[in-house]
């Protein structure tokens, strides 16, 4: 992706309500941007149907959200927020389906261990609200994994395994679009600095600044002693 060659750091995290990967469309979504210090010089930017563009264009800013309320098929692609510095957020892939069948996944990477809600949602191609209330069929990777009469299928505690793509049908509405579940390992805990690990790279430096002191001494005694010999003529 191009756009993360000129992130220089990571800065601020770009979250999504509903927080889901698929939209039907006409729904409405908020990209809410959290940065560590002041939002100014930020925005929210995406890069949909191949064109880069800021919040301005294609939605609302509000404080450090953008909101777009009606959302097309042209609004599928990868939102972020970014500053003028160059640091940037993690960036969210959104696609807004034109069929009556969306799978409604996490649009955040899950951590091994979780337990990850997967809802097949369909609706009438008018009407305001959608429902879950069928026999939905889930797959991973194109493998049918499970059935749910309520429309919705729980992974539970999630493996790096269960990354892949996911989609869900309707008995005879259809199937939804594919979207791609992210599992990040558990953070590390914050352990004490590990003894075995750390005296090297001291030692290192240590070692280092006794030699640099040693060649120093040295060089400031040799021209000492030529500078005496050179004033003594
Ligand atoms: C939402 O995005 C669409 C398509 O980019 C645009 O036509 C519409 O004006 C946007 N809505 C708002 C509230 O900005
Ligand atoms: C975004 O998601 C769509 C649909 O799953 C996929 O086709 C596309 O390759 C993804 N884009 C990136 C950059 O990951």
């Amino acid at each position: 992706m191009e756009f993360t060659s000129i992130c220089l750091a990571v800065a601020a995290t770009l979250s999504i309500q509903p927080e889901r990967r698929q939209f039907f469309r006409y729904e409405a979504f908020n990209l809410s941007c959290t940065v560590s210090g002041s939002f100014s010089g930020w925005t929210v930017m995406r890069n949909a149907s191949e064109i880069f563009s800021p919040c301005e264009d294609w939605g609302r800013l509000n404080r450090t959200s953008c909101i777009n309320r009606s959302v097309y098929k042209s609004d599928s692609g990868l939102y972020w927020c970014q500053s003028e510095r160059g640091e940037c957020s993690n960036i969210l892939n959104i696609t807004i389906n034109t069929g009556v069948v969306i799978l409604e996944s996490p649009a955040l990477p899950v951590t091994v261990g979780d337990d990850v809600t997967l809802r097949c949602s369909y609706k009438e191609r008018y009407a305001s609200n959608s429902s879950s209330d069928f026999l939905a069929a889930f797959y991973s990777n194109g493998t049918f994994i499970g059935k749910d009469a309520a429309g919705k299928m729980i992974l539970k505690n999630v493996l790096m395994s269960n990354k892949g793509f996911y989609k869900c049908q309707h008995p005879d509405k259809g199937e939804s679009l594919e979207s791609w579940l992210e599992v990040k390992d558990k953070p590390q805990l914050n352990l004490p600095p590990n003894p075995s690990s750390a005296p090297p790279i001291t030692m290192t430096s240590l070692l280092c600044t006794i030699m640099l002191f040693i060649i120093y001494t040295i060089i400031f005694i040799v021209c000492a002693i030529i500078y005496r010999r050179w004033a003594r003529g």
